[in-house]
């Protein structure tokens, strides 16, 4: 059966980047968009993009630093000026800083927390008293934050925070229509630094990782399925469920071994 057309926007935050892209694709084929990232050079070819393969449909964007409470609150009133209202979010945004945590200064510590915890909180806050009768939260975490991961630890516990958001917040909003799935991918090919990362972890990168097409196509197959959690790939399902049979203190060894061997930074 054809589908409605729906009313409201899908809301994309880091639409910007390798898996926002991927979703502003995919969700331009059920409604109109409204995009953030941090460059409005970045958003506007990427509306020109979106309307090109999408003539039909609506693209609306507003560049902000999510890390800032400013920002956020400059673009809540846009949207509010604009009476938008939305019948999905779709929190993307993130960063993936990497190294030992005394290796971090302060200002890396706040913004790994805000950018990937603080933003997604006060987007789906602000999304959900802007909707549409019925409403799809899709959060990005990561199978990253299945387990604590020593020198991946900030990154871990905010990824591993968010599903537990996610999941708490599906059951209050049980039986308001209001669906929130939390997507946990393992490596997706995004970013060249990214690329490399897979490529360097052999076998298991390569069973792990996935295209973002792929990642947004399963997403929204588990958010319409209603589901908890989407670890998008068998691998990925696989190394999340089954070495839950080990001691924890053994699984953080072997992470701690892996992970050790990568630093990078993100702003
Ligand atoms: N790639 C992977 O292997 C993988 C695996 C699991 C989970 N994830 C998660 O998936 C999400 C996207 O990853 P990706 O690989 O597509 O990364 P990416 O290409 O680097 O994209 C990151 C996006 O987040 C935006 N962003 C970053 N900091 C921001 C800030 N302070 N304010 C507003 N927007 C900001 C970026 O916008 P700008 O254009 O402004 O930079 C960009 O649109 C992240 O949450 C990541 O943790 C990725």
């Amino acid at each position: 059966m054809k589908e409605m057309p729906k009313n409201g926007f899908v809301f994309i935050s880091g639409a910007t980047g390798g898996i926002g892209r991927a979703f502003c694709f995919a969700c331009a084929k059920d409604g109109d968009l409204f995009l953030t990232g941090r460059s409005e050079e970045k958003l506007s070819s990427l509306k020109e993009e979106l309307e090109k393969a999408y003539p039909q449909r609506r693209v609306e964007y507003f560049a902000a630093d999510l890390t800032s409470e400013k920002d956020r609150l400059a673009m809540f009133s846009y949207i509010e000026e604009r009476g938008f209202t939305f019948f999905r979010l779709v929190n993307v945004a993130g960063a993936d800083v990497q190294k030992a945590f005394e290796k971090y200064t302060q200002e890396k510590i706040v913004f790994q927390c805000r950018v990937n915890l603080e933003a997604a909180l006060s987007l789906t806050h602000f999304v959900l008293s802007h909707r549409e009768k019925q409403l799809e939260i899709v959060n990005i975490s990561s199978i990253s934050g299945v387990y604590p991961m020593p020198y991946f630890a900030i990154y871990s516990a905010t990824k591993g925070a968010l599903t537990s958001f996610s999941s708490s917040l599906r059951l209050e909003m049980k039986g308001k229509g209001v669906k929130v799935t939390a997507i946990e991918p393992g490596g997706v090919y995004t970013r060249p630094d990214i690329r490399k990362d897979i490529e360097g972890q052999g076998l298991w990168g390569k069973l792990s990782a996935k295209t973002p097409e792929y990642v947004a196509k399963k997403s929204l197959r588990a958010v319409a399925k209603n589901k908890r959690v989407c670890r998008p790939g068998f691998w990925n399902k696989f190394i999340a469920a089954v070495p839950k049979l080990l001691p924890l203190g053994v699984r953080m060894r072997f992470i701690a071994r892996r992970w050790s061997k990568l630093e990078k930074d993100a702003f």
